[in-house]
């Protein structure tokens, strides 16, 4: 697990920046933007160390530090006083509240981090091993997929696996589209108008906690979790987010036992941050030969971001019946890469499935491309059972 870093700052500019600079450091950040807040999230989120700024409007940082060190949980959390205040009397005072040390603003990186890790380190000595431990969540296996281009069937295949996979193992599945604007599984499934990714959207990313992402997840009938875009195509302009992106997913990967990501088609700014919280791809071509050369560079691509061989099951996602198309023994002459499973073509059931928002594999669970699901589930939580 990273350790927790609480940031607390009035000015968000601020709070973007320093979350951000410590999240790529590794560190899990939560954020408040006032005192009040601070004292709050300090009891709930149990931050291993809270970086405080001094002059905030509600109360100041010395008022917050006391108050801190006068409740049990949170008496001896270390505290960086991080603030433009650097007369001696002001840092004295820092002290006397009971802050652990002290930060001018402006700081270089460097120097933040360095005193990051120096009271961090610090902390965990003086705690020791019978210090109260937060309980901690387990992070899920995630399944991302992906296609090299638009269409070729990754939200249906999310959505599938998803349900496949809650049904095999009854475990907790959550399955999130990550293309906002661009939803497709809230019409298929009936839900109009899902906000929730949205609201994420419209956080500061520094301030997206886990508490925020889970409490957005919609329980579906199938009894997966759902993290649906926004299809209203002016949402598109949150595809710049990836910095919120990376934050909802890492998130999410502590918020169920697999979690299926939609990556939709190529690498784009938001993939590229969800990738790094995928343990594989699911890569899904159809038997053309363009999609085929493009699938190949995708994979040299996801090869280069250590996604090799062993990481990527290709499938084979057959969307018509058509003699025109070709054969997997032709596709795999060109393809240089073993695919798993061949999916077939089920126009009318996918169609009659949406129409009754439902996935296929509720409504049609004896169907040979549904029984493909539950074997490519199968095979997934075959090879979580081996790791564990
Ligand atoms: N097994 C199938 N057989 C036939 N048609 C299918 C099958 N699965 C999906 N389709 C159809 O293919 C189309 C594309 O599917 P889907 O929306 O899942 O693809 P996508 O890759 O997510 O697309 P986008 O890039 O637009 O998000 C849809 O019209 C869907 O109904
Ligand atoms: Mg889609």
């Amino acid at each position: 697990m990273p350790e927790k870093i609480l940031v607390v700052d009035d000015d968000v500019d601020t709070l973007r920046l320093v979350g951000l600079m410590l999240q790529r450091q590794g560190y899990q950040i939560v954020a408040a933007s006032n005192g009040q807040q601070a004292l709050a999230m300090a009891m709930a989120e149990k931050p291993e160390l809270i970086l405080l700024d001094v002059m905030m409007p509600d109360m100041d940082g010395y008022e917050v530090t006391r108050r801190l060190r006068a409740n049990a949980s949170t008496a001896s959390t270390p505290i960086i006083m991080f603030t433009a205040k650097s007369q001696v009397d002001d840092k004295v005072m820092g002290f006397e509240a009971g802050v652990d040390d002290y930060l001018t603003k402006p700081t270089q990186p460097r120097e933040l981090f360095a005193h990051v890790k120096a009271v961090l380190a610090r902390g965990r000595k003086t705690s020791g091993p019978a210090a109260p431990a937060a309980p901690a969540r387990e992070r899920g296996y995630v399944i991302g997929v992906i296609a090299a281009k638009g269409g070729l069937g990754v939200s249906t295949i999310a959505i599938n696996l998803g349900i496949s996979l809650r049904t095999r193992t009854r475990k907790d599945v959550a399955v999130a589209e990550l293309r906002p604007g661009e939803g497709s599984l809230a019409l298929e499934l009936g839900y109009l108008n899902p906000e929730g990714m949205n609201r994420l959207l419209q956080k500061n990313p520094a301030e997206i906690g886990l508490k925020d992402v889970e409490s957005e997840l919609l329980t579906h009938k199938s009894e997966t979790r759902l993290l649906l875009a926004s299809y209203n195509p002016a949402d598109a302009k949150y595809q710049a987010s990836d910095a919120h992106f990376e934050m909802i997913t890492r998130h999410l990967s502590y918020l169920a036992n697999y979690i299926v990501l939609d990556l939709g088609p190529a690498i784009s700014p938001i993939t590229d941050k969800a990738l790094a919280v995928c343990d594989e791809l699911i890569l899904a071509l159809e038997p053309i030969p363009t999609t085929i050369t493009r699938s190949q560079l995708l994979l040299e691509e996801l090869a280069g971001r250590g996604f090799g061989e062993g990481r990527v099951n290709s499938v084979l996602y057959n969307r018509q019946r058509s003699e025109m198309q070709f054969s997997l023994a032709q596709v795999q002459k060109e393809f240089k890469h073993t695919i798993g499973i061949v999916f077939t073509a089920a126009p009318e059931l996918v169609y009659q499935a949406a129409r009754a928002n439902v996935a296929l594999v509720t409504q049609h669970p004896d169907n040979l491309t549904s029984q493909q699901f539950f074997k490519l589930a199968d095979s997934i939580a075959k090879r979580v059972r081996t790791k564990e």
